[in-house]
């Protein structure tokens, strides 16, 4: 695996292995790597010839309040697991090579994001979708690997894909979970230990309000209200949203039809945690 930490260097590799046709595949990643992210490689292996992983800790998508500082980092341990899961580039930059100069402009989404994260983390999609481009271009990737957990992620990028006419596949992979159910975070280690007990209540009230569907419940209100009962009973977390949607457009429905996103964002004491199960109904 060779690693760079320059846009050129980058670019140079990447015009090179075009001469060959190689199709090639990125996940893009902030680190601290989890077997989620080692799925996406592996999806990307099996469907490409040549694998481009980034590493950055993007500062444009995170809040004055937010982790930016904590957000989790061991170099080591991801360059020896990105290594081992048949990555073949891994683009480690710094924030001065990626924003060499103050940024004159970035992407403002303004659909699909008074709800779920965009509704609490005002500019942060903003932030991702500013880097994602940047990115591409420098990539140029063929397909692009995204989790699913990141399920408004994976919306706006589909529409910055749309919108701005880019050449590359999406794709959108299944969210990896604990043996309890939680989903695989990078967050999660900063959960205390009963926090951590506490989390899997996340996705068991998913499943409650999948439950609750298969068995012909189909207002959104009442899905929600059991699903806060639970989740208030189960965890000491605070309930940020817990939102029933259409997806990918993301819109409210009373009565909830077609395909839908069922979506929880809980905060706990050093970790903000999400989930979500979308469903055809
Ligand atoms: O999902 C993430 O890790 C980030 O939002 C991404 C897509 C790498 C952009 O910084």
């Amino acid at each position: 695996m060779k690693i760079v930490e320059t846009v050129e260097e980058l670019q140079t590799i990447i015009k090179k292995t075009k001469k060959n046709e190689s199709v090639i595949g990125f996940v893009p990643t902030m680190g601290f790597l989890h077997e989620g992210h080692l799925s996406l490689v592996e999806q990307a292996k099996k469907d490409c010839d040549f694998v481009v992983m980034s590493i950055f800790v993007n500062p444009l998508q995170f809040g004055p309040n937010e982790d930016f500082d904590r957000y989790p980092k061991n170099f080591e341990r991801d360059r020896q697991l990105a290594n081992n899961a048949g990555v073949d580039l891994l683009f480690y930059p710094n924030v001065t090579e990626m924003y060499p100069t103050e940024p004159a402009m970035k992407v403002i989404v303004h659909e699909g994001v008074d709800v779920l994260c965009g509704k609490s983390r005002p500019g942060h999609f903003d932030g991702v979708a500013t880097v994602v481009l940047k990115l591409f271009n420098m990539v140029t990737p063929d397909r692009a690997y995204f989790g699913m957990k990141d399920a408004q992620q994976v919306a706006v990028i589909e529409k910055l894909i749309r919108d701005f006419n880019l050449q590359v596949v999406l794709v959108g992979c299944p969210t990896l979970r604990e043996e309890d159910g939680l989903a695989k975070s990078s967050r999660n280690v900063n959960l205390t230990a009963e926090e951590r007990q506490e989390a899997s209540s996340i996705y068991k009230s998913l499943q409650l309000a999948k439950k609750l569907i298969l068995n012909g419940e189909h207002k959104a209100a009442l899905i929600k209200a059991e699903m806060t009962t639970f989740l208030q009973k189960n965890s000491s977390g605070a309930i940020d949203y817990i939102e029933l949607l259409s997806y990918p457009d993301l819109h409210q429905q009373e009565q909830l039809e077609g395909k839908v996103i069922i979506a929880i964002a809980q905060q706990y004491s050093k970790a903000r945690l999400i989930d979500n199960i979308v469903l055809e109904i």
